[in-house]
């Protein structure tokens, strides 16, 4: 995939993660009820914090984002993520049926971070093409 596409993608996610997380806290703090707390902690920081920083990557390493892995990366990240906050929140909202469905989703995103750390240590993306992009386009505009 285009690197922009693929990074435009990620920071379009962080921000409807970060809208959502901001919500959630400020619903917490006005309502006084803090049982989704852990929710909200990661719908920021799995959400808006990490997603932001693929974003970023993906930006100053754009050869990360080619390929099948990191495809995969993208794809169980943002597939795990949606259901284990959808099932947490269920969790602690009383369904104790759907601990599993956090378990599984969690490994699925376990199984995204490994795939993230394997690009980043296999040397995908160590180049730096993204940053002498980046002063090719301020030296001619
Ligand atoms: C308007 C913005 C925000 C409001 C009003 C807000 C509000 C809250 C509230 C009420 C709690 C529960 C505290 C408790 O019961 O212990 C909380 C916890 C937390 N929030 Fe936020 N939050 C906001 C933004 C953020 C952002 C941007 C992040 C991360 C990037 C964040 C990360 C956390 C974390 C990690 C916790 C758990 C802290 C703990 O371990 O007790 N929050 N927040
Ligand atoms: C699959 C990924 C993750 C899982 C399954 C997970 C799970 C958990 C669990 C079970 C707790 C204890 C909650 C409690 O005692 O109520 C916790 C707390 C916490 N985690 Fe995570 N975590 C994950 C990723 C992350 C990441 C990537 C960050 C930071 C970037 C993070 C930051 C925190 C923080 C700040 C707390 C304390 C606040 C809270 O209790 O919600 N977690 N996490």
């Amino acid at each position: 995939m285009n690197h922009n596409t693929r990074s435009h993608a990620w920071f379009r996610l962080a921000a409807l993660y970060f809208a959502i997380g901001i919500a959630m806290g400020v619903t917490m703090g006005a309502s006084g009820d803090h049982s989704l707390f852990a929710v909200h902690a990661h719908v920021n920081l799995l959400g808006w914090v990490s997603m932001a920083l693929f974003g970023l990557i993906a930006t100053v390493r754009p050869s990360i984002t080619e390929g099948r892995i990191a495809t995969a990366q993208f794809w169980t990240y943002n597939m795990g993520i949606p259901v284990m906050l959808g099932a947490l929140t269920l969790r602690l909202k009383g369904f104790a049926q759907a601990e599993p469905v956090v378990a599984v989703a969690s490994i699925l995103i376990g199984v995204s971070v490994l795939l993230f750390v394997w690009m980043v240590f296999s040397g995908v993306g160590e180049t730096n093409e993204g940053l002498s992009a980046a002063a090719e386009e301020s030296r001619t505009s």
